[in-house]
């Protein structure tokens, strides 16, 4: 069956219509800089056509885009052959084609040992750098994989690509050598690239790749000068004047003539320590400066990459494990607005719902107009969005290539959506627009009432979203029972009994809509059909009892002042531990005390000159909350006293308060920024960008095991720990988690 007549018009049709779709998504992709479909979108495409081709191999023609290696020339730069071509990476998508990959190859390698080169897949785009006798002479594109575009003038411009290479150490330069890498685009400076070009007027970059690619290629090379461009070399091509036995040694050797070569290389023995290199990186592929797509698996020893060879396009000694995508494309159906706890008013996109790193996104934050502004997105755009794991959905871009002319505009509201006040900006110069009816906004209040009640706060059983909605603003004819926070501790079953409440999503605030009804979703929390109460009654009265024993910064947290984080509720109770001496206390002696500034101080003495927050108090007073922090005042003298530390992610036997609790128990302070100052991070899954702070400022950074070391034995064991790992990471040279380690106490 392989003759052509064999295969069905239809699945013919299919695969001429899949080989188009993907050479024109390939031209936009590397040849415009402007893909309007997702990486994933693609390789969907992709698998689809080679599919086919596995049951009809006769389709399998060597135009094919199977079959070939990336895009076409671009016009407008000179066309150049690479000395040797430059071949693309067979996938793996999961572990079992890994474990594929792994047998061939230990079929054709019939018995020879081999190592492991696992690098990073570093998602930029691939240069070729020609040295003439140490001279940088011509730098290309990657091209179609034989020819290139001359891009000399461009890549001279980045910093870190040596024009002559350094004779160093032994290493003497040799005559000739072309060495291939990935050029790319820091995340952490995308943002602002793409509100530059916006506000100039030029077409924003889809991610940071588009941006890398699409900065080498400008017309003018001071233009590309003021790109923060970097980039990461991961192979050789042609060489004369020089042998190599490893891939690994001729890192070494590259790095010896002044190359920048990449940070996390690591060679393995065995195909599990490879997995155990791919899954540490897939947990922590973003604390890596630039976007990573997956790992690049070698073979290490040069002589054997040799005999395994290569297919048409891809080399049999390696291959590229992909990772889940973390951007995809979707629709923006709306924009919405949302007011928050302290009136502030925050754009946030509706989208087409769409699965982006393992969980179903339908809204991201858009922060405020200047930043919908800066993105350059329309109401009705296909939108690159971004979910870096557990990290917050973010929308990228938009993809301006398919606009029809419908798209709208956003432009922010001038009254507050939910009680008509008039928004404006509470001080001159601020971006943010706030509703300024603090205190019966029901917006506000239902946020307020939520935020009490959580888990940083007064941890109220029973009193959810829902409730907080229901106490804040019930259907008529029923009043809400609370008008402020005040009567939070006066409630009556009467007055929850007849209560009936649309349902509001927690995220957005918006009411909910009951699929079934296409109306509003409403419901009576407290009562039962019968009009008796609930469970939920008993639950939040004991709540509320227990709350009222709760430790002072709990209470302080629960206020909702601004600025006025769990962390610095605590580090104010430390100092303050009576309710009443912060109430009168002044600016000064508030900023006087560790870990509070004077912007927080203010924003506490101007909370306290209000009235109806004065009032709030004295309700609370009445009914029996706790204002005052037991254990007569004195400072804790425990183990860690005098520390300052900051925790980020969770660590595993803990919860996220937990281990701040744990550290505070033993006399440290937990901060919630980190400084030069902060003497420990302490790092658990799924860090924020605290980690990276503490990365670049050198602090050190402690992991679960280091964080028990800290517990157990205190701060000098924990440095003894911390040395101790870097000496491990040190020796090897090379090593995935430790090099984290070695950096900081290096640092
Ligand atoms: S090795 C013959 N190593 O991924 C081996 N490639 O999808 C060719 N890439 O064309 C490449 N990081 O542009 C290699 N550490 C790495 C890489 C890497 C990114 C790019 C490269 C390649 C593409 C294949």
């Amino acid at each position: 069956m392989t003759g052509a007549e064999s295969v069905p018009a239809e699945v013919r049709e299919r695969a001429v219509a899949l080989a188009k779709e993907l050479e024109e998504h390939r031209f936009r992709y590397y040849v415009k800089d402007a893909p309007t479909v997702s990486d994933a979108e693609f390789d969907t495409l992709m698998r689809e056509l080679e599919g086919i081709e596995e049951e009809y191999p006769v389709l399998r023609t060597p135009d094919s885009p199977t079959q070939t290696v990336g895009g076409a020339v671009a016009s407008g730069f000179q066309s150049v052959d690479h000395l040797e071509r430059m071949l693309s990476l067979d996938n793996a998508m999961d572990e079992d084609e890994l474990d594929e990959w792994f047998d061939r190859l230990q079929r054709d390698l019939a018995g020879a040992e081999c190592h492991f080169l696992c690098e990073l897949k570093v998602d930029g785009l691939a240069v070729n750098l020609l040295y003439e006798n140490g001279e940088l002479v011509r730098a290309l594109t990657r091209g179609d994989g034989r020819t290139g575009e001359d891009i000399t003038v461009n890549v001279r411009t980045i910093g870190e690509i040596p024009t002559r290479l350094r004779d160093d150490g032994g290493h003497d330069v040799p005559e000739l050598v072309e060495i291939r890498g990935e050029v790319f685009f820091p995340i952490e400076k995308f943002d602002e690239l793409n509100a530059r070009r916006v506000e100039e007027g030029d077409r924003p970059f889809a991610n940071p790749r588009n941006a890398a690619a699409g900065s080498l290629r400008m017309k003018d090379p001071r233009m590309v000068a003021q790109m923060p461009l970097h980039m990461v070399v991961h192979g050789i091509g042609a060489r004369r004047g020089f042998d190599i036995d490893c891939q690994s040694h001729a890192y070494d050797k590259l790095r010896a003539w002044g190359l920048p070569t990449a940070k996390h290389n690591k060679v393995v023995d065995t195909i599990d320590e490879v997995k155990e290199f791919i899954r540490y990186f897939g947990e922590h592929r973003n604390s890596v400066e630039h976007e990573i797509d997956g790992v690049v698996v070698k073979v290490d020893e040069i002589p054997l990459q040799g005999r395994l060879g290569a297919t048409s396009k891809a080399p049999r000694w390696a291959i590229a494990f992909k990772y889940p995508p973390q951007e995809v494309n979707t629709k923006l159906l709306d924009i919405k607005v949302n007011v928050g706890r302290t009136g502030r008013v925050t754009p946030y996109a509706v989208m087409e719902p769409v699965v982006v790193a393992g969980s179903t996104v339908a809204y991201a934050t858009l922060h405020n107009q200047e930043v919908v502004k800066a993105k350059g997105v329309l109401i009705g755009d296909t939108v690159v969005l971004r979910k870096a794991g557990d990290v917050i959905p973010e929308i990228l871009s938009a993809v301006a290539d398919l606009r029809d002319g419908t798209e709208r505009e956003f432009s922010m509201p001038t009254h507050c959506p939910e009680c008509g006040t008039e928004l404006r900006p509470m001080k001159e110069g601020d971006v943010d627009v706030r509703c300024p009816n603090a205190r019966s906004c029901p917006a506000q209040l239902r946020e307020r009432v939520f935020h009490l009640a959580g888990r940083k706060a007064l941890d109220i059983d029973g009193l959810g979203y829902v409730a907080a909605t229901a106490l804040t603003q019930p259907l008529e004819p029923s009043e809400p029972p609370l008008r402020d926070e005040g009567d939070l501790f006066n409630l009556t079953v009467e007055q929850l009994l007849p209560i009936k409440v649309v349902v509001r999503d927690q995220k957005t605030g918006m009411p909910k809509i009951d699929e079934k009804a296409g109306e509003h979703k409403i419901m009576s929390f407290f009562a039962n059909q019968q009009g008796e109460a609930k469970k939920t009654v008993e639950v939040l009265f004991a709540g509320l009892e227990a709350a009222k024993k709760q430790p002072l910064w709990r209470v302080l947290t629960a206020l909702s002042i601004r600025h006025v984080s769990d962390t610095t509720a605590r580090a104010i109770t430390a100092e303050f531990r009576d309710l009443d001496r912060l109430m009168n206390a002044s600016v000064e002696e508030i900023a006087a005390a560790e870990g509070v500034g004077p912007i927080i101080a203010e924003s506490i003495v101007e909370w306290f000159a209000e009235d109806w927050h004065r009032e709030i108090v004295e309700k609370w007073r009445a009914a029996g909350v706790r204002f005052v922090e037991e254990g007569g005042g004195e400072k804790a003298t425990g183990m860690l006293t005098g520390l300052t530390t900051v925790v980020t992610g969770t660590l595993s036997g803990y919860t996220r308060d937990g281990s701040k609790e744990a550290l505070e128990a033993e006399g440290a302070k937990v901060t919630g920024s980190v400084s030069k100052k902060t003497d420990f991070v302490i790092v658990g899954e799924n860090p924020g960008s605290k980690y990276d702070k503490a990365v670049s400022l050198g602090v050190p950074i402690l992991d679960d095991e280091g964080f028990a070391v800290l517990l157990a034995d205190g701060p000098d064991a924990a440095r003894a720990w911390l040395a101790a790992q870097a000496g491990e990471s040190g020796d090897s040279g090379e090593g995935a988690a430790p090099e984290d380690g070695a950096e900081q106490a290096a640092g």
